[in-house]
C-alpha cells in the first residue's frame, strides 16, 4: 500500500469533519464528492447552498452526505461574532468588526474550527497561503508548548536509500522566513512529529542543517543552528536530534560517520529542518524535480488544530489528499 493509501485508510478508520471555506471552486466541489463517497472525512462545504448545488448538478456531482453551511444566514452568526470579539479582544475588535470579518469564509471556517464546529479546515485552491495562514493562526493559535507555525513536506524518493525507505520529512519549507534559534528547535520538534503522525516514520531522526558540520565553518548562521540544537537536546528530551549537520553528512551513512563520528544519528536523518526558508523552499524543490520524489505538502504544524494549505494550481486529487492528511492530523489532536 502507498503512503498516500495508507494515511487514507488511516482517515477512513475515524473520520473527522472538515470544513472547505472556497465552495465557488469547481475542483473543491468535485473534491467534496469524492471524499464523501470513500468516507475519509464528513465534509462541511461553506457558502450559498443554491449556488453551490447549481454548480454541483452543472459538473454532474452529486453532494449527497456533504453539509452545505451559509456563513451568510447561519442563526450562529451572532453567537461566532461575539467568540471571535472575545477571541481577537487583545486587539481592540469589536463585536461589528467580527460579524464583517466573518463575511470572509475563511475567517468563518477558522472560527468553526477554533469552536469545535469542525476539525479541521482545507483550504488554498484559491487564496494565498498567507490569506489562508492567517485566520487560523489568529483564532486557532498555535498548539500547547508551540509558539511557532510551520509547513513541512513528506518527501517520497523514487529509491529506498535515504531516509525510512526512501521517506523522509523537510520542514521549514512554506512559513517562516527567517526563524530563530528558538524557533527552529520548535520546528524540530514539530516536525518529529509529523513524521510520526503523517508519514508513518517509526523513529524520527532529526537532522538540524547548516553549511558547516559540528563546527567545521565559524558564522553567525552557523551558530543559530548550533543554538538551535542546543535548545532541541534539552527541551525536548525524548527528540532524537543532532547538528549542526551538512545535508551529505545527515544522509550519507560513510559522510555521516567520517564528519560527525560522534554522532549517533549522522548519515541516518530520515527528518531534516532547514535553517531558513529560501534553503527549506529551494531544497524541496530541487529534490522534487532533480530527484523525481513525490513531495506531500506542505503539512502546516504546530496549529492548535489542523488547518492545510492547498497549491492555487492543485487538482481535485490534491484536495482529496490533503483532506485525509487533515483528518490523521485531527484524529492525533484528540
Ligand atoms: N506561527 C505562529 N503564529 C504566527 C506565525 C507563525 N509562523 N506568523 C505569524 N503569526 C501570528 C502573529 O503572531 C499574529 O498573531 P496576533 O494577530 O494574534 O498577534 C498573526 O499570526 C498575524 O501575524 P502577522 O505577522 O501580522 O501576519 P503576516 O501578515 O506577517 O502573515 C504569514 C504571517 C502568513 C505566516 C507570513 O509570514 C507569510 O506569508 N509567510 C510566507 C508564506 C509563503 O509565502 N510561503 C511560500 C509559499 S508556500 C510553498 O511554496 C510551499
Amino acid at each position: 500500500m502507498s503512503l498516500i493509501e495508507q494515511i487514507k485508510a488511516k482517515a477512513k478508520s475515524n473520520p473527522q469533519t472538515i470544513v472547505f471555506p472556497e465552495s465557488n471552486d469547481e475542483r473543491t466541489i468535485k473534491a467534496a464528492q469524492i471524499i464523501a463517497t470513500e468516507g475519509t472525512a464528513k465534509v462541511i462545504l461553506l457558502g450559498n447552498a443554491d449556488a453551490i448545488n447549481s454548480s454541483a448538478a452543472n459538473q454532474g456531482v452529486n453532494l449527497e452526505g456533504v453539509s452545505i453551511v451559509d456563513p451568510n444566514s447561519t442563526d450562529k452568526i451572532q453567537f461566532y461574532a461575539e467568540q471571535l470579539a472575545e477571541i481577537r479582544k487583545s486587539k481592540g475588535m469589536t463585536i461589528d468588526e467580527a460579524r464583517e470579518l466573518l463575511k470572509n469564509p475563511l475567517y468563518f471556517g477558522a472560527l468553526m474550527v477554533k469552536l469545535n464546529d469542525a476539525d479541521g479546515m482545507v483550504a488554498g485552491a484559491m487564496n494565498t497561503t498567507g490569506d489562508v495562514l492567517r485566520p487560523s493562526l489568529q483564532i486557532i493559535k498555535t498548539a500547547p508548548g508551540i509558539s511557532v507555525v510551520s509547513g513541512a513536506f513528506v518527501m517520497i524518493l523514487p529509491t529506498k536509500d535515504y531516509g525510512q525507505e526512501g521517506i523522509m520529512v523537510f520542514a521549514d519549507c512554506a512559513v517562516n522566513p527567517n526563524p530563530s534559534a528558538e524557533q527552529l528547535a520548535e520546528i524540530a520538534y514539530a516536525s518529529a512529529q509529523t513524521a510520526k503522525a503523517i508519514a508513518n516514520i517509526d523513529e524520527p531522526k532529526v537532522g538540524m542543517l547548516s553549511f558547516s558540520t559540528k563546527g567545521s565553518a565559524k558564522h553567525d548562521l552557523v551558530s543559530k543552528v548550533q543554538e538551535a540544537t542546543k535548545i532541541a537536546t534539552e527541551r525536548y528530551t525524548d527528540l532524537v536530534v543532532d547538528g549542526e549537520f551538512q545535508a551529505d553528512a545527515a544522509i550519507v551513512p560513510k559522510v555521516g560517520a567520517s564528519k560527525a563520528p560522534g554522532s549517533d544519528i549522522a548519515g541516518k536523518c530520515n527528518v531534516l529542518v532547514f535553517p531558513d526558508l529560501q534553503a527549506g523552499n529551494i531544497g524541496y524543490k530541487l529534490v522534487q524535480r532533480l530527484a523525481g520524489a513525490e513531495a506531500i505538502g506542505p503539512i502546516l504544524q504546530g496549529i492548535a488544530k489542523p488547518v492545510n494549505d492547498l497549491s492555487r494550481g492543485c487538482s481535485v486529487d490534491d484536495i482529496v489528499n490533503v483532506t485525509a492528511i487533515t483528518v490523521c492530523q485531527a484524529q492525533a489532536v484528540k
